[in-house]
């Protein structure tokens, strides 16, 4: 629900025609069943689309939809997918390859595909003609037309491509059902206009635009007043905010206002992008009262070189600089990134370069992944490919080197007392409970039921490359 004063926008008030027609549909079947009809959604990808599927998720349940974890149980499967490496795309459609089956034992189940995968030409194609029993598909920036889609498709029976020629705007007033009550995704923005030559992400989800900050702030704040203590603000390049709203706010002066309400919360931001991470954004974490102090700052790589053929539009020695300045404003901050191996014509020698920023710099966690060429941007026709063996290599080595890093940065907190929001039993081991620190690491201790949600404040007694252990303090 929106404050009073902020409007929905209008292509998402128009869906209510379809919104009421699904539900009165789904309520004639629940009097005639005794059963709710159910959806099962799954995702797959980055936080982006995380947040997207908890609003397809609220818009079947406004069409009067159950929510289900278990796809056998579905009468409508939703996937949302991701196309940033092959794996991603590979393990979508071998899943919804497995859909064939439950169709077959139940005719009336419609299947619906979304997000960054089907937007491209080649995978629309793929599901058209190998995928034959997809019901439909739309793109990423018609998320909202999700009802409108639903009803046609269920109307006149015909399967549904809706990928999108124009961008639609930005939609307010979309209808969210959050898969926690303490722990919350934001979108501030869409798209991206970057262009790193490896990356699939500007052309599947189209150029950047920001919500008004009014709408952040109202969301913002009615998260906090609802016992929303985690709040995580998505964009894939969060500094970029604002650039296209034309009055000079950014993302800084968006961090600063959402920091002045009050209440018992963290903010969290990602994905930073090193081009444009100022100092006036590092200034406002330092002196907030509630900006986790963390950064997730993606390097990419070590090598200037690579840099320059990547697009970054950066160098290390600009990468650097940053850190050290956050560091000096904010002694506590933990610091992670991501890198790419194996990216085209990356040499033996720009890969020590990686290798060496890892150890000066000293990343709390790393996410590293293989390059994977994806069809379409210029990195996937440069010359100089890598061969899989030598970025497997490559890879295991960085890896190896990082598990050292993070085991000393983690050990230096041994004896130390963090507060850690507790997220409940942890899935590995039952015995105990974990939860996330400031700096969004792991942290295991006995636990209780009544802590789950809440911050409670852990000793830290052991620790390993990706996880602390520790005893929970008895208020
Ligand atoms: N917008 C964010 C990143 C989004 S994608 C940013 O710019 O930092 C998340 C990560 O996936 C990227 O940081 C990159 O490390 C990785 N990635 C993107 N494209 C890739 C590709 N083609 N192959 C391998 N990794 C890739
Ligand atoms: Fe991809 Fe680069 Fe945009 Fe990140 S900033 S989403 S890596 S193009
Ligand atoms: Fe994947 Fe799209 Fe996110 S490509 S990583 S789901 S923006």
């Amino acid at each position: 629900m929106l404050d009073k004063d902020l409007q929905p926008s209008l292509e998402v008030a128009e869906q209510s025609k379809y919104i009421a027609q699904m539900r009165a549909d789904n309520e004639l079947y629940f009097t005639e069943q005794g059963v709710r009809r159910r959806a099962f959604v799954l995702t797959f990808g980055c936080q982006q689309n995380e947040a997207d599927s908890e609003k397809i998720a609220g818009m079947a349940v406004e069409m009067g939809y159950d929510i289900t974890d278990t796809p056998e149980d579905a009468d409508l499967i939703m996937v949302n997918t991701c196309a940033i490496r092959e794996h991603a795309e590979q393990k979508a459609l071998s899943i919804v390859g497995q859909y064939k089956h439950l169709k077959a034992k139940k005719p009336s189940l419609v299947i619906g595909m979304c997000g960054c995968m089907v937007v491209q030409e080649h995978r629309k194609d793929d599901i058209k003609f190998r995928y034959p029993y997809v019901d439909f598909i739309f793109g990423t920036s018609s998320l909202y037309r999700f009802p409108e889609l639903l009803c046609k498709k269920l109307a006149k029976g015909k399967r549904l491509y809706e990928i999108e020629e124009k961008l639609y705007p930005v939609s307010e007033g979309l209808p969210v059902r959050r898969a926690s009550d303490y722990r919350a995704w934001v979108s501030i923005m869409y798209g991206c206009n970057n262009f790193c030559s490896y990356c699939i992400v500007p052309y599947v989800r189209g150029r950047e635009r920001s919500r008004k900050p009014a709408y952040i702030v109202d969301e913002v704040s009615q998260l906090v007043r609802e016992g929303y203590r985690d709040i995580t603000l998505l964009g894939q390049n969060v500094n970029s905010y604002g650039k296209d709203l034309e009055d000079g706010y950014d993302f800084a002066d968006l961090l600063a206002e959402l920091d002045r309400i009050p209440g018992e919360y963290r903010l969290r931001f990602m994905t930073s992008h090193p081009k444009d991470a100022s100092r006036k954004l590092i200034d406002v974490m330092a002196s907030s009262e509630h900006i986790a102090h963390q950064f997730h700052l993606p390097m990419q790589s070590g090598s200037d070189e690579i840099l320059k053929r990547m697009n970054r539009r950066y160098d290390t020695a600009k990468y650097g600089e940053i850190v050290r300045y956050m560091r000096e404003k904010m002694p506590d901050v933990t610091v992670t990134s991501d890198i790419i191996v194996g990216f085209p014509g990356e040499s033996e020698d720009d890969f020590a370069g990686t290798l060496h920023m890892l150890e000066t710099v000293r990343f709390d966690m790393l996410y590293s992944f293989i390059y994977s060429p994806r069809k379409g941007t210029p990195a996937a026709s440069m010359e100089d490919q890598i061969p899989k063996a030598v970025q497997s290599e490559r890879f295991s080595r960085l890896l190896k080197l990082q598990e050292q890093i993070g085991l000393e940065k983690n050990q230096a907190y041994v004896g130390k007392t963090l507060t850690v929001l507790c997220d409940g039993v942890s899935k590995g081991n039952a015995a105990l409970y974990s939860g996330r620190t400031e700096g969004n690491k792991i942290a295991f201790f006995e636990g209780l039921p009544e802590d789950v949600g809440k911050f409670v404040e852990v000793t830290i007694e052991r620790a390993d490359p990706y996880a602390f252990y520790g005893k929970k303090k008895e208020n």
